[in-house]
Order: C-alpha cells, then structure tokens, then sequence
C-alpha cells in the first residue's frame, strides 16, 4: 500500500449528492437528503443541484466558453471522493436533466472527472418499482464514463408517498435500515476504489 493510499483510507470522505430532478418537492432529492441524514460518520454528504447546468452545446464545451455551472459541478465532482446519485424514471429510463449534467461531466472522454470515481445510484418513484428500470439505464451510461459503480442490486424505493410524512422524512424503517447499509458499503467502496488511479489519469476539472 502506498503512502497515497494510506492517507486516503484514513481521511473524510467527501460525497456528492446529485439528484435528477429539479422538482421542489422531488422524492429523490428526498431521499438524497435522507441519506445525508443516515450517512456513517466518515462520510460527508453535500447535495448539489443541477439547476442552472444548461442544455450540453459542444460549441460551449472549451475552455472559453465552458458555462460557470458546468465548470462548477465539475469541480465539485473532480474534488469528490465518491457520488451518491438518485435518479427517478422517466418514461424508463434516465430524465434528461440527469443525462444531460452527466454528458456534460463525461469530457473530455475516458479524463472526466467521473473516471475512475467511485459512484453509488439510488432512485425513488411513487410507482412500485422504485426507478429499477431507469437506475439499468443509469448504470450503463456510467459505464461509459468510466465511473466505478458500486457492485450493488440497488436502492429501489417504490410507493414513495407512502414511505416519507408530511414533513418529508423518510419513516419507512426498513427502507432507513437498508439504506442506511447502502451507505456504509459506499463509503467500504470509496476506500476500497481509493483516488491513486484517478490521479494517476490525469483527470481535470476542466
Ligand atoms: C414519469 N414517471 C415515471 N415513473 C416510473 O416509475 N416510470 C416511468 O417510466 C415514469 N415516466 C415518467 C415520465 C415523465 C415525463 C414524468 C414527468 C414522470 C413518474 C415519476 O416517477 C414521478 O414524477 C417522480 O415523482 C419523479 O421524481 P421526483 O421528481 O419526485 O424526484
């Protein structure tokens, strides 16, 4: 093990939160807030909104011309040590507004800052399967990023309404206790992955 390494292992990890959805009220940044709420002491989660990420514009996509928010959310994932993202399902597969900062994220090719990242997905819909379908969809497109998803059969939380009260916290306790273990095997799996090899790309936060 290297000198890296050991420095890494011993440290906070810090967590990017990102939810697919700019919705106020959305199921999924609700659960991501959850998850903040849940996360193991040497975990940090910070929930980042995509809210002012504009359409991806490969004439926009240069170092000049690169807008603030993307240069921001890059940022913020380039000095990551994991992602946490929960997606919900639109029409089976990934909403747009997830695809889209994720796209943008994803240059340059093979460098983002998401290769080599380790990333855990979670997704929530009021229907019964939880965005299982979209979180498929969401795995193989990280896949291209060469993002390190974690080895996991997902947090699928369905029936959603039923699961939060009014104030929107999560009091389904089974989902708490599974999702609370979901968090401890992320931050297993950020240690696990480490940052050496993302170093070792080159990655920038262009
Ligand atoms: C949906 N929804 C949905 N749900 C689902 O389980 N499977 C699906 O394929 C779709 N498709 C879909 C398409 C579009 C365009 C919309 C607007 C919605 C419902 C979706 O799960 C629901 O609106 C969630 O509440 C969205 O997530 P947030 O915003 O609550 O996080």
């Amino acid at each position: 093990m290297t000198e890296t390494t050991n420095a890494f292992t011993t440290a906070p990890l810090r967590v990017v939160a990102i939810a697919g959805s700019l919705r106020r009220g959305s199921w999924n940044r609700r659960l991501l807030e959850t998850a903040r709420e849940l996360a193991p002491a040497g975990l940090h989660v910070d929930i980042v909104d995509l809210a002012d990420v504009p359409l991806y514009d490969g004439d926009r996509d240069t170092d000049e011309t690169r807008p603030a928010a993307v240069r921001w959310l890059k940022q913020c994932i380039a000095d990551a040590d994991g992602v946490l993202i929960s997606t919900p399902e639109f029409n089976h597969s990934v909403p747009g507004v997830l695809q889209n900062a994720i796209d943008w994220v994803s240059r340059p090719a093979m460098k983002s800052p998401l290769a080599g990242k380790p990333v855990a997905i979670m997704g929530a819909s009021p229907g019964a399967l939880g965005a299982a379908r979209a979180q498929q969809q969401l795995k193989l497109v990280l896949m291209s990023t060469l993002a390190q998803v974690l080895p996991h059969p997902g947090i699928s939380v369905g029936m959603v309404a039923e699961k939060f009260d009014a104030s929107g916290k999560l009091v389904h306790e089974p989902t708490r206790q599974f999702l609370t273990a979901f968090l401890t095997e992320l931050e297993t799996w950020i240690r696990h992955v480490g940052r050496p090899a993302v170093a070792e790309r080159g990655v920038r936060a262009a």
